[in-house]
């Protein structure tokens, strides 16, 4: 038994009323609404709304709400020429991250540690606004494709798979999206709220704060594992080589991507919502192949290790159905989690503490003379 809690296992570093993770019972709400009940009823855009300002909007607040964010899509020149000017291979990750640092360059609200929090709510929106424009800017840009100008009619998911696509996306693939995004929008003390948190506490900027989240996602034991699944899938190949590709991760205490969850010991509960649309979408192609050998990975790791499916799991094989590169996957999540890491920084300036764990040390026990550099 250590007497430090490594990875900060455990540890309850803040209060926030924004998600509650049950990790022993498998549930997780948003302010006190279950997301089985905010998937059936709300928007990602009400959800948004529900996270940044406390409550569900009424009509009137939605209609506002989402205005302000189809008006605040437009991202300033000098991201967009740096997005066209980005490395064609490289990680679109990296390249939001420095696109969102980039923002906070002209963005004269985003002020150290400013006292103001509804001018950071307005930071908040905008951020949630143009993210999934310089995601999407990006893979347009990689292929040599114009930019189409941003549009103000589209809801956020539809907008995304317009800006991607280039075409008008179905209602169905806009409502897959939304609910993904739903599902992703914010999740108790993650490793990349973790982060946004951190560098808010400091009295950094918003910007900083989404950029250190940003980086902490890519890791694929965190957002990551998304891109990692399908990877695995296609390493895999087909059904009947998934029992000896299981045997031999767990032989060589590999890590299955998208099983397994620090808080979770039961299932995650976003991982059926996606799961049920992963069967469906799979269906409607003809490709029942992926969610075949997804279900029998997660069968064999629930009988073998006890570990359940997590919401990566599922999602990445939604995100494939859609038609998604998979290089996507992780900035999808971002996306979504925008909305989450903003609300949280938001939570962290009511009432912040600097955050300053202490490390044991197990350095050399007694000081030594600095030897000259001739004798080292
Ligand atoms: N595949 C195989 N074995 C796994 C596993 C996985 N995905 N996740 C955990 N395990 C095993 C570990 O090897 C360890 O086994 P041991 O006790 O025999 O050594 C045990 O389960 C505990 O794992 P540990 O890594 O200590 O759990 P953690 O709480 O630190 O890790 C994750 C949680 C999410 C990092 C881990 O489950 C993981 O790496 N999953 C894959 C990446 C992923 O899907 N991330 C997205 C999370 S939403």
């Amino acid at each position: 038994m250590s007497d430090y809690a490594k990875g900060l296992e455990g540890v309850i570093a803040n209060e926030s009323a924004l998600s509650k993770v049950e990790g022993l019972d498998g549930r997780l709400s948003y302010l006190g609404y279950s997301i089985d009940d905010l998937v059936e009823n709300c928007s990602f855009e009400e959800v948004t709304h529900l996270l940044h300002r406390g409550k569900l909007p009424n009509a009137a607040e939605l209609l506002a709400f989402e205005q302000e964010l189809q008006n605040d899509r437009e991202i300033p020149q000098g991201v967009i020429e740096f997005l066209q000017s980005a490395p064609k291979d490289a990680n679109p990750m990296d390249v939001l991250r420095t696109g969102v640092s980039m923002l906070g360059l002209t963005d004269k609200r985003a002020k150290i540690g400013d006292p103001d929090q509804e001018a950071n709510r307005h930071v908040a929106l905008s951020l949630v606004a143009k993210t999934p424009v310089i995601v999407a800017y990006y893979h347009r840009a990689r292929q040599g494709l114009s930019l189409p100008p941003v549009r103000n009619d589209l809801s956020e998911a539809g907008h995304f798979l317009y800006l991607i696509t280039g075409e008008e996306p179905s209602a169905a693939a806009i409502k897959t999206l939304d609910v993904a995004y739903t599902l992703h929008a914010d999740h108790g003390m993650n490793a990349s709220t973790f982060s946004a948190r951190v560098t808010i506490a400091t009295l950094s900027d918003f910007y900083a704060a989404v950029t250190s989240a940003i980086g902490t996602l890519k890791g694929p034991l965190h957002g990551g594992a998304n891109e990692g699944v399908i990877k695995m899938l296609n390493e895999i190949g087909d059904l009947d080589k998934v029992d000896a590709f299981v045997e031999d991760c767990l032989a060589n205490k590999k890590k299955i991507m998208g099983i397994g969850h620090r808080v979770y010991k039961v299932l995650d509960p976003r991982a059926p919502h996606l799961q049920k649309m992963a069967i469906k979408l799979t269906e409607e192609l003809g490709e029942s192949k992926w969610i075949e050998m997804s279900e029998r990975i997660a069968t064999l790791m629930r009988e073998k290790k006890g570990l359940n499916a997590n919401v990566d799991f599922y999602s990445a094989t939604v995100y494939y159905s859609l038609g998604i590169p998979t290089d996507l996957f992780t900035p999808i999540f971002a996306i979504s989690r925008m909305a989450g890491w903003t609300a949280q920084v938001l939570e962290q300036l009511e009432d912040s503490r600097l955050y300053r764990p202490l490390t044991k040390y197990v350095g050399p026990a007694e000081l030594s003379p600095v030897p000259p550099i001739s004798e080292r």
